[in-house]
């Protein structure tokens, strides 16, 4: 085992085998159903394994609304985002407090789950908005995915019966314990997680690379679930992750596994969130760079660092590792931050996102001090499927 605990001090374990599973599922048949959406059921499944340990359901009202307003769980636990399960109105109001319900994918009609229903309420989007998202414009994905939602929560502790199967890579997909295992028995005593949504350029492998020199091991934990339509797609990244894996870090000090969450895009407070998450896969610290989790223009470039803040060394229990904006340099001849660089920006080269993207789907290659070449040939190839499926 790392020397780091779960947050909460114990890894969450909420998923039912055997023939307790089957007993289960034969009650869940004759039990009301709640219909889950894909976003749900990766919650459903991550509080399932630990993940998002301590929690062991979906908030419950005192919880939701201390995290809301404090960014803590009703005992004072940190925790920044809310994990909720909305109901529609009319379906809550045929549910009785202390009834078991089976989640039920909303596609599929597989049951992934039960819930015991421990509370039933209302929420005010527009104040969880400003809270979590500090914006109620309904252009933020984040809080366009929240006004989608029924403004009825319903809280409780779940059980996990069914997991949702990848479609793809899922040699790559390992449980909090199962890291904390692996990172046991290669006997690295600090990992560093690093959480993206995006292919890993030189600018993140720059980042990656300094926080190596420090700690035993990378863990690459890029987050495949639910993103917006114009991030790249999730099976493109990984393509690229591995390629860049195989050319360039050494084998015995990094290693991949995806995080199958729903991006929230909240900024700051999922800066906090992913970090704690990462503690429960076993990590002892956890890269913020800059305009973490962030989205167009409604954070400050280092927002998501300034809100480590608000909490001690002790509660958070990961070392969070910050770097500044990084990029390449001309002048320097390497990658630098303004930390380490004295040239100016006319001499370092920044692309946007837009642009890159851009490039990438007109078949052409971000300069190599942006991108590795290994890398954009990937994504070249990739972005063309996409676009011919
Ligand atoms: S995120 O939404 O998952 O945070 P992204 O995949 O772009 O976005 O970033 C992954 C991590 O790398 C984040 O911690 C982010 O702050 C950091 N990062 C991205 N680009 C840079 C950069 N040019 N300089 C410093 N940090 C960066």
């Amino acid at each position: 085992m790392t020397s780091i605990l779960p947050h909460g001090g114990k890894l969450i374990q909420r998923l039912v085998q055997g023939e307790e599973r089957e007993s289960l599922l034969q009650v869940a048949q004759g039990l009301q159903q709640i219909a889950i959406n894909t976003w749900t059921i990766s919650d459903l499944d991550l509080i399932g394994v630990g993940a998002f340990s301590p929690l062991t359901g979906f908030l419950n009202e005192d919880d939701y609304r201390s995290v809301i307003s404090t960014m803590r769980l009703a005992d004072g636990t940190v925790w920044s985002i809310p994990i909720t399960l909305a109901v529609d109105a009319p379906k809550a109001e045929k549910l009785s407090l202390g009834e078991q319900v089976a989640l039920v994918g909303d596609t599929d009609g597989i049951i992934y789950g039960t819930l015991t229903v421990e509370s039933i309420y209302t929420v005010d989007q527009a104040e969880e908005a400003l809270n979590v998202f500090k914006t109620n414009d309904p252009e933020h994905p984040g809080v366009k995915k929240l006004i989608e939602r029924s403004t009825t929560y319903v809280g409780g502790s779940i059980q996990v019966l069914n997991r949702p199967e990848p479609a793809k890579f899922k040699e790559f997909y390992y449980d909090p314990a199962e890291t904390r295992r692996l990172f046991a028995e290669k006997a690295w005593k600090t990992v560093v997680g690093f959480q993206t949504r995006n292919p890993v350029h030189r600018a993140h492998e720059y980042i990656q690379k300094s926080a190596m020199e420090i700690v035993d091991a990378l863990f690459l934990n890029p987050l495949v679930g639910e993103t917006k339509s114009d991030d790249v797609p999730a099976n493109v990244r990984m393509k690229s992750y591995l390629t860049l894996l195989e050319n360039y870090y050494p084998e015995d000090r990094a290693f991949l596994g995806v995080f199958p969450a729903a991006m929230r895009y909240a900024g700051p407070r999922e800066a906090i969130f992913h970090a704690i998450v990462r503690k429960n896969y076993g990590c002892t610290h956890f890269i913020v760079g800059r305009d973490h989790a962030g989205v167009g223009d409604y954070y400050g470039t280092y927002e998501a660092q300034d809100i480590f803040k608000n909490f001690t060394a002790e509660e958070l229990d990961i070392t969070p590792l910050f770097f500044e904006h990084s990029f390449f340099c001309t002048k320097c001849g390497n990658m630098a931050s303004s930390k380490t660089c004295p040239h100016g920006s006319e001499d370092h080269l920044t692309l946007s996102g837009t642009k890159v993207r851009g490039l990438l789907r007109e078949g052409l290659c971000p300069p190599p001090e942006f991108t590795r070449p290994e890398v954009a040939k990937v994504l070249i190839e990739g972005m063309a499927e996409q676009v011919t499926i």
